[in-house]
């Protein structure tokens, strides 16, 4: 099935398995795969590292502004490595640890950092036959996008999920702490004052807690079929 030059905007809470359906998405219709969320984690590490974040979690915002101007964070490949680059670095790994994790939503509610990654999105954005996830996707970045997902599964399904993701990358993860930072960062992401996490009026609710990813794919085959007319 072919599908036209569309934004796909997916939305949602922490670990319902958004970026795992976009992927396939993109794979599977030949669209361009943009994770939102890696480029929050991106600005967070870079701050971590230059010790703009203190042990108490305390954001030096003033330093992170500054930092901001110079930082070349991007999505690219080089060689074998693919992903978030901050200059010639890969960091995909890095930007996905609990430690990240714990810091990255407050880091994301602070307006500046926002709008730096805004700008990031829509030159992406402009070429159009992109499938982006994240929080604010469907409701702030790309408002326009021609189908909007908002996904959602129950807390123990998203924490077991993680949990599992972590075990996988021969991580040592305790559930409490999973569980714990998921629903902080629930929290946090529907609760700032910026583009906080919601779903768009115009959205498709997607509960995949009892769902097979193939079964989804089938959803959003549905979806596309009766929104563009296709008939196949
Ligand atoms: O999707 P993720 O878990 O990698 O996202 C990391 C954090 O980035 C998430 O807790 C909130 C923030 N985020 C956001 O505020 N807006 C987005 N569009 C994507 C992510």
């Amino acid at each position: 099935m072919n599908i036209p030059d569309i934004i796909v905007a997916i939305d949602g809470y922490s670990s319902t398995g958004k970026s795992t359906l976009a992927k396939l998405i993109a794979e599977e219709y030949g669209l361009l795969y943009l994770d939102s969320g890696a480029m929050y984690r991106g600005v967070t590490l870079h701050a971590m590292e230059n010790g703009l974040i203190a042990p108490d979690g305390t954001i030096d915002e003033k330093g992170l502004e500054k930092a901001l101007e110079t930082l070349d964070l991007d999505f690219r490949s080089s060689g074998t490595e693919k992903g978030t680059f901050i200059g010639d670095r890969c960091v995909e790994k890095e930007i996905r640890t609990l430690e990240v994790s714990g810091h990255v939503s407050p880091v994301s509610a602070i307006p500046f950092v926002r709008k730096f990654v805004d700008e990031r999105l829509h030159a992406f954005g402009k070429r159009k036959r992109v499938v982006m996830d994240g929080r604010d996707i469907g409701s702030a970045v790309f408002p326009e996008a021609e189908i909007k997902i908002f996904m959602t599964a129950s807390d123990q399904v998203r924490a077991q999920r993680r949990f599992d993701e972590m075990k996988a990358k021969g991580e040592d993860p305790v559930m409490e702490e999973v569980m714990k930072n998921l629903l902080e960062r629930d929290y946090i992401d529907s609760h700032r004052e910026t583009s906080p996490l919601t779903r768009a009026a115009d959205a498709f609710v997607l509960d995949n807690s009892d769902m097979t990813l193939h079964e989804e794919m089938v959803w959003f085959q549905g979806l596309c079929q009766g929104r563009f007319g296709i008939l196949e």
